[in-house]
């Protein structure tokens, strides 16, 4: 155990009391002034260490970071996260992070989470907004061997993941929009950027990414996406613990996939479809080719969308971007 960890532990087990200086230096065998060293350490990470010349130290709030050191212990996967997993404090996008890695060799299961991102990217060329400390930002390097055409089930399996964690760590009651958008009372809690890279055998490798809006206040939001965005926090008014819906998300989302590459999606297929507001809704459909409008019948077992248009053609869609209330005709 490193100095800084024994310091964290020691603060950690006076469960939010005060614990002096010299008695730290005391239990850690070293001086104030190296204690002192490590708590500035911690503070410059994100941890809450109030210090007072009288009282010495304390952990004023307890630690929600999603640092090795707090998320690993309880994590209960087999692969996820188990022999790699990269933290960072700041960093672009925890997608291109992982992609490199991918490249070089990591193998699947590599989890790469910051803390914060400068330029978090979304589908379609969109950005992430990803404020330091609020949110989850968090990609995952996969290698399934699929056949190309199934690819897309990854992005629905971790939607479905991402969907089931909300549910089950914060009691929220989320919804699926077409591909993976999750929303919460029809607001964007959480978005999901998969991608592939792939050659002539099939599937090399899968970033799937995911931004997870926790504990952002509501007038937080950037004014262009203030209305259609929410957090935890602004659906639920406290805040949730990044630590445990980090270390339920990837449980969920490794299930679901041991599943998908088991040959079983049906059952994370249904479930997809049992929390879609896609499905007979009238909707507008915008695709590279163009728009369609029509009613979503279903959705394929690749992930696909089936739309019927109002003259009764039938569309199978792979990819593009839907809004429910569709401009009149
Ligand atoms: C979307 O809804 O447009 C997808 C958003 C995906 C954002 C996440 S945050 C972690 C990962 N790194 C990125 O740069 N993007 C994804």
């Amino acid at each position: 155990m490193t100095l800084r960890d024994a310091v964290l532990v020691a603060l950690k087990d006076k469960n939010g009391q005060w614990v002096s200086g010299e008695a730290l230096s005391e239990i850690l065998k070293v001086s104030r002034t190296t204690v002192w060293k490590q708590i500035k350490t911690l503070q410059a990470e994100g941890y809450e260490v109030d210090s007072s010349p009288k009282k010495g130290y304390r952990l004023s709030s307890p630690p929600d970071l999603l640092s090795p050191g707090e998320v690993c212990p309880g994590l209960t996967t087999e692969v996820l996260g188990r022999k790699h997993y990269f933290y960072f404090q700041e960093i672009d996008s925890t997608n291109n992070q992982a992609r490199d890695l991918a490249a070089t060799g990591y193998p699947e299961g590599t989890v790469v989470v910051a803390e914060m991102q400068t330029a978090g990217r979304g589908r379609r060329g969109r950005s992430w907004y990803s404020p330091a400390i609020k949110g989850i930002y968090l990609s995952v390097i996969l290698r399934p061997i699929l056949p190309l055409k199934e690819i897309s089930r990854v992005s629905l399996v971790t939607a479905v993941a991402v969907a089931e964690t909300l549910k089950e760590e914060l009691n929220l009651k989320p919804c699926i929009k077409w591909p993976n958008d999750i929303l919460i009372n029809n607001r964007k809690i959480a978005g999901i950027l998969s991608e592939a890279v792939t050659d002539m055998d099939g599937v090399e490798y899968i970033v799937t990414g995911v931004g997870l809006n926790i504990n952002n206040p509501a007038q937080t939001f950037p004014s262009d996406f203030r209305t259609t965005a929410t957090s935890a926090l602004a659906e639920y008014d406290h805040p949730g613990s990044r630590v445990k819906v980090l270390q339920g998300l990837l449980a969920s989302l490794e299930s679901h996939y041991f599943q998908l590459l088991s040959g079983n999606f049906a059952r994370t297929l249904e479930k997809y479809k049992s929390m879609s507001i896609a499905i007979g809704q009238e909707l507008r459909l915008d695709t590279i080719n163009g728009f369609i409008v029509g009613q979503a019948i279903d959705v394929d077992d690749n992930g696909f969308l089936i739309v019927r248009d109002h003259s009764g053609n039938i569309h199978t869609i792979m990819s593009g971007e839907i809004s429910i209330s569709p401009p009149s005709r």
